[in-house]
C-alpha cells in the first residue's frame, strides 16, 4: 500500500471511485460541482493547489496523494502546508476520503497513517486534524494514530472536534 501523486496511472479506478463519490451525494471532500472530472485536468490542478494557485475558498497550499492498493486507487489525502483562520477552527491541515465500496477495512487508518510520513517531509511538526462530531469512524483513525483531543468548536455546520497530532 502507498501513497503517490495523482497519475495517469491509476485513471481507470479514479473514475470508478469518482462514480462512487457521485453515487453517494457527499459534499465536502470532493466539490464535484468544481472540481475537474477530466483527470488530465485534476492533475494540473493539484499542481497548482501545491503552490498556492486556483485554491478553494478559505485554503492554503496543499498537496494531494492517492492511496493505491493492489494497482487500484482506494482513496485520497490532502495536506494543508500551513493553518489559517479557516483551516486552524474548521478544515485542520489533513483532509482524508475512502472510497464508498473500501470502507471500513482499514485504509481510513492507514491512509492517514501514511498522510502524517508525509507531512512531515513536508516539515510539519504538528498537525491539526479536524472531525464531525458525528463521524465515529474519522475520530477512530485520530486517535489510533496518536491524536491528542483538544476541543470541540462550532462553525459551520456541525460540530467540529479538533486533534493534534505531534510528528
Ligand atoms: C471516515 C472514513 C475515512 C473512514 O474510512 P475507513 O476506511 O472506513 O476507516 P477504517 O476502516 O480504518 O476504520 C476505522 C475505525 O472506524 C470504524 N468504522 C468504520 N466505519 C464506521 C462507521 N460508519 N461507523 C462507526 N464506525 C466505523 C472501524 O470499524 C474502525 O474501528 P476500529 O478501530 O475499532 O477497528 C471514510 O468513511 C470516509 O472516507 N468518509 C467520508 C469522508 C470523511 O468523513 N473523511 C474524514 C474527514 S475528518
Amino acid at each position: 500500500m502507498k501513497l503517490v501523486k495523482p497519475t495517469k496511472k491509476y485513471e481507470k479506478s479514479w473514475h470508478e471511485a469518482l462514480a462512487e463519490f457521485r453515487a453517494e451525494k457527499r459534499k465536502g471532500f470532493w466539490n464535484l460541482e468544481k472540481e475537474p472530472t477530466n483527470l488530465e485536468d485534476y492533475i494540473k490542478l493539484t499542481k497548482d493547489n501545491k503552490i498556492g494557485k486556483s485554491l478553494p475558498k478559505d485554503w492554503g497550499p496543499s498537496t494531494t496523494f492517492w492511496l493505491i492498493d493492489k494497482d487500484q486507487f482506494v482513496g485520497h489525502t490532502n495536506i494543508r502546508h500551513k493553518l489559517n483562520d479557516y483551516l486552524a477552527k474548521i478544515g485542520g491541515n489533513i483532509g482524508y476520503y475512502i472510497r464508498p465500496s473500501a470502507r471500513n477495512k482499514g485504509y481510513g487508518t492507514k491512509i492517514l497513517e501514511l498522510a502524517l510520513i508525509k507531512a512531515k517531509k513536508l516539515e510539519l511538526q504538528k498537525v491539526l486534524i479536524t472531525c464531525n462530531e458525528s463521524n465515529i469512524a474519522s475520530q477512530k483513525i485520530i486517535e489510533k494514530n496518536k491524536g491528542k483531543f483538544q476541543d470541540k468548536v462550532l462553525g459551520e455546520g456541525e460540530p467540529k472536534l479538533r486533534y493534534w497530532i505531534e510528528l
